[in-house]
């Protein structure tokens, strides 16, 4: 039997520590939620009793020392945390992280025992180009060089994201199998992320290789948010 999907909610810089702990005491069922660092502690505790998994959306490469600005995987495990988006495409295109630096903080995730969930994906020249699976694994190459621990996998085509415009069901599965055949490996969950909304979730999660999704602008709403759930 297949397992539940898992849905990771990105709420990006959306949300103070009150309307997280809200959010959390009004949804009703199974989550992970990726939160902004001031709402961990309050989003654990409210979590903690619902079943509901709270992660942070970055962390430092580092794992103490003079980094002004900087949150170490130690601090957010302290906060209640279970897990952390690494590399999101935000991360990578707007602060031009590189896939060493995302490998330095998915082994500081991993020691702090801390799951990391690796977001990687394409941009639509990289696609047009037909260089997907290239990048692909490149991303995964670099980023889990030296890394052993659970960890888990986000495809998130960076077209896809915050557009509106999802990779279709079946546009998602080829890239899933790629990656499932790069990693060699069949206990890894790969995630689907990128304009993910109640209408197309369920023929996403139906493909045998999409084991959940990363939701980020629909997952603000707990009405909307359920219903990606609860399909
Ligand atoms: P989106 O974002 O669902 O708003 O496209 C997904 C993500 O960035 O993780």
């Amino acid at each position: 039997m297949r397992k539940e999907p898992i849905i990771i909610g990105n709420w990006k810089m959306h949300k103070t520590p009150a309307e997280a702990v809200a959010f959390i005491e009004s949804l009703e069922c199974k989550a992970h939620l990726a939160v902004p660092f001031p709402a961990l502690q309050a989003a654990a505790q409210a979590a903690s009793r619902k079943g509901i998994e709270i992660g942070a959306q970055n962390l430092c490469e580092h794992s103490a020392g003079a980094f002004t600005g900087e949150v170490s995987a130690d601090m957010i495990v302290a906060c209640g945390a279970s897990f952390v988006l690494v590399g999101h495409s935000e991360r990578r295109h707007v602060y031009g992280e590189s896939d060493e630096l995302i490998s330095a903080k998915l082994k500081q995730a991993i020691q702090a025992k801390l799951t990391p969930v690796l977001c990687i994906g394409e941009t639509l020249s990289e696609r047009e180009l037909d260089k997907t699976e290239e990048v692909l694994k490149r991303q995964l190459s670099l980023g889990l060089e030296g890394v052993s621990g659970p960890f888990m996998i986000a495809y998130e085509p960076v077209w896809a994201i915050g557009t509106g415009k999802s990779a279709s069901a079946q546009m998602a599965e080829q890239a899933h199998v790629a990656i499932r055949r790069f990693l060699g490996n069949k206990d890894v969950p790969i995630l689907y992320g990128g304009s993910v909304n109640p209408s197309n979730a369920q023929e996403l999660l139906k493909q045998d290789n999409i084991d959940g999704a990363l939701v980020g602008g629909a997952s603000l709403d707990v009405k909307t948010f359920t219903s990606i759930i609860r399909g």
